[in-house]
């Protein structure tokens, strides 16, 4: 169990390794980076993350020193860097095309940078050595590049960006040349070689499951700026625009206008339960895979489940079940509600939705969504609900939720793991639902053109401003 959290982020006394001050960097007219204002910290392994051509490779390659900014300043331990050249940073960029010398050996391409720079060769020999055992390629040493596999390639690249030890590495797309599996692989290797080093990392990437897998924060481009900074987990759950939530994973985007909710007076009139309604899934004990192929309820996505392994399993423990993840700060939704009428183990009804939060008017003949979570001053505005696939329930009957929506299914698309549902709401708005195939037959009832029922709970989406 981590009983420090690493988050010099937080801590006003932490020396960034890097700052950008007001960076801008202009290419004639045109505004490659654009007032870019951040801090990196040392052991930090942080992704840029945005689409094509959004600035992430100019952004490295100042840092790398083979372009200067036009305006603003960039600090390495608090020295502007801004006119040092490449060879006397102690940054080394590999890039995307990295490119091994194809007559050395394993060892000779470690060993080339140390060589040209004239070191013992007793202390190139013991670097080396060092290298090659990091990256898991000692019984490679002698071989060329052709006689070893891509992934391995790649491990030598990095073992010779490594083998001069510099305080940050830049890495810009390196995994882009691997298939997906060993790529995955390679991600761990990476996460791995980056703690035992204390190295610095800094990696640009397309892949937005790489980045939330590998870094310590993300950092999400447009345009030349950064539009979000923040630790995976709160990328996902709590992102701060339509932008980055459209951007991370797969979401779902419910145009609509706000309403301010009442605070603390009674929910309105509840619905009686339909009789059809589900009974309560059941109490989960432990967070055993019984208990998980037991759940009825939405499920994460396998992007949601392995950050929450990565990241808040040391921190809250292993999964629990029947406690959905929410990031963003205990609401009004999550606080204990005194003199609740139900016993402990009743089911939760819809006059247990909380108060306060926003309604959203989005469809005509559509009841207004409930999110109790919703900023109060957004009301009367335009807003976008972001809601997760996987937080959305499916069933054929009408579920006893604070947000139920009917509609037809138009698509499955079937994963192995998980299978999302396409369904058209009455009205024509159409919303994804994905849920676990933890049972082997479940959901298999679940078929094309099947009238259904998609719910969610007060606080399952976020509301953004519409942009
Ligand atoms: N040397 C250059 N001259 C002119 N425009 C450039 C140059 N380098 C990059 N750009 C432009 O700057 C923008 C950002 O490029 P880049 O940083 O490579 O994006 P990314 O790496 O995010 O795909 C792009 O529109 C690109 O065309
Ligand atoms: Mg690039």
């Amino acid at each position: 169990m981590a009983d420090s959290v690493f988050a010099p982020w937080n801590d006003p006394e932490a020396k960034p390794l890097i700052q950008f001050k007001g960076v801008t960097k202009r290419f004639g007219d045109f505004t490659a980076i654009d007032d870019l204002t951040q801090n990196i910290y040392e052991r930090e392994f942080f992704a840029l993350l945005g689409p094509s051509g959004c600035g992430k490779t100019t952004l490295m390659r100042m840092l790398a020193g083979f372009e200067e900014p036009t305006e603003g300043q960039i600090l390495l331990n608090g020295v502007d860097i801004g006119h040092v050249p490449p060879n006397k940073r102690a940054v080394n960029m590999m890039f995307q095309s990295y490119a091994l010398f194809p007559h050395l050996s394993v060892y000779d391409n470690i060993a080339f940078g140390l060589r040209r720079e004239k070191k013992p060769k007793d202390e190139i020999h013991a670097r080396v050595k060092e290298m090659l055992r990091l990256t898991r390629l000692d019984r490679f040493a002698q071989r060329k590049p052709h006689q070893i596999s891509g992934g391995q390639r790649q491990r030598v690249a990095l073992a010779r960006s490594l083998a001069k030890a510099p305080k940050l590495l830049l890495l810009d797309e390196p995994l882009g040349a691997l298939d997906k599996k060993l790529r995955e692989e390679t991600q761990f290797e990476l996460m791995d070689i980056q703690e035992k080093t204390g190295t610095t990392f800094i990696i640009v990437t397309h892949d937005q499951e790489e980045a939330m897998t590998v870094a310590s924060r993300v950092a999400v481009m447009d345009e030349g700026r950064i539009v979000q900074v923040a630790t995976p987990d709160v990328i996902y759950e709590a992102p701060n625009s339509v932008y980055v939530a459209d951007f991370i994973g797969d979401v779902n985007l419910i145009r609509g206008t706000a309403r301010a909710r009442p605070a603390d007076s009674p929910p309105e009139a509840a619905v009686e339960p339909t009789p059809e309604t589900k009974p309560a899934p059941p109490k989960a004990t432990a967070s055993t895979s019984a208990s998980i192929a037991e759940r009825t309820g939405p499920q994460p996505n396998t992007l949601g489940r392995a950050l929450h392994d990565k990241l808040l399993s040391p921190i809250f423990g292993k999964w629990i079940e029947d406690e959905p993840r929410r990031l963003p700060p205990p609401s009004a939704a999550e606080a204990p509600r005194a003199a609740a009428p139900q016993t402990p183990a009743a089911p939760p009804r819809p006059q247990d939705i909380p108060p306060g939060g926003l309604e959203i008017d989005w469809s005509t003949g559509q009841a207004a969504i409930i999110a109790a979570n919703g900023d109060p001053v957004l009301d009367g505005e335009k807003v976008v609900l972001a809601l997760r696939p996987e937080k959305l329930g499916i069933a054929k009957t009408r579920p006893d939720a604070p947000n139920t929506l009917k509609g037809k299914v138009i698509d499955i698309a079937y994963l192995g793991n998980i299978s999302t549902y396409h369904v058209e709401i009455e009205g024509g708005v159409m919303v994804k639902a994905q849920a676990a195939n933890t049972r082997r037959i479940a959901r298999r009832d679940i078929t094309w053109e099947d009238e259904v029922w998609l719910s969610f709970t007060a606080t399952a989406g976020v509301v953004l401003k519409d942009e």
